[in-house]
């Protein structure tokens, strides 16, 4: 894969504070807000899912930068339990025009597959977490 192949990657996580708190919230739009300032300098787009304790994150831009940003994020103290979804190759993007964009709220509902997450959850798959991204972002 050539670094300047456009990719898209997804990959779940558990948060380890609560997102539903007004000071977790706080954290989220830390997060989001220094996200969007390094993507947007990096071409990177995307849409951050978050629920009480978890998150699903798309992120889609250049095959270096992605790999090198989704690095960064596997060190984040803030979120445990990483799991890659899948990186695909991808001719568009789906989130054009998103540096960053994210949740307004926790989101109360979990994914199905998600709903395990505190004992290992299943794999989710790269269809339903870009489904709810698309909805959230309408
Ligand atoms: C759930 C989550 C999502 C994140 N998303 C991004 C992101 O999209 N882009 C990014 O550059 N950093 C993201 N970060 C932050 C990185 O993990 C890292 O803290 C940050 O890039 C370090 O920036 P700094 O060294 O300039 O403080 C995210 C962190 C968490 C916990």
């Amino acid at each position: 894969m050539q670094n300047q192949t456009l990719v898209q990657l997804i990959y779940t996580s558990r948060l380890v504070f609560d997102a539903s708190t007004p000071e977790g919230w706080s954290l989220i739009e830390d997060i989001v807000a220094r996200a969007h300032e390094r993507n947007t300098r990096n071409g990177i787009t995307g849409f951050l899912l978050v629920g009480k304790d978890w998150v699903a994150q798309i992120l889609e831009g250049e095959n270096a930068r992605v790999n090198t940003t989704f690095h960064r994020i596997l060190s984040d103290p803030r979120h445990t339990d990483i799991r890659l979804i899948d990186v695909r190759i991808i001719t568009r993007r789906k989130f054009d025009g998103w540096a960053m964009g994210a949740s307004r709220r926790p989101m109360s509902a979990l994914p199905p597959q998600m709903s395990a997450h505190a004992v290992g959850f299943a794999p989710v798959s790269f269809e339903a977490i870009l489904a709810m991204a698309r909805d959230e972002a309408a």
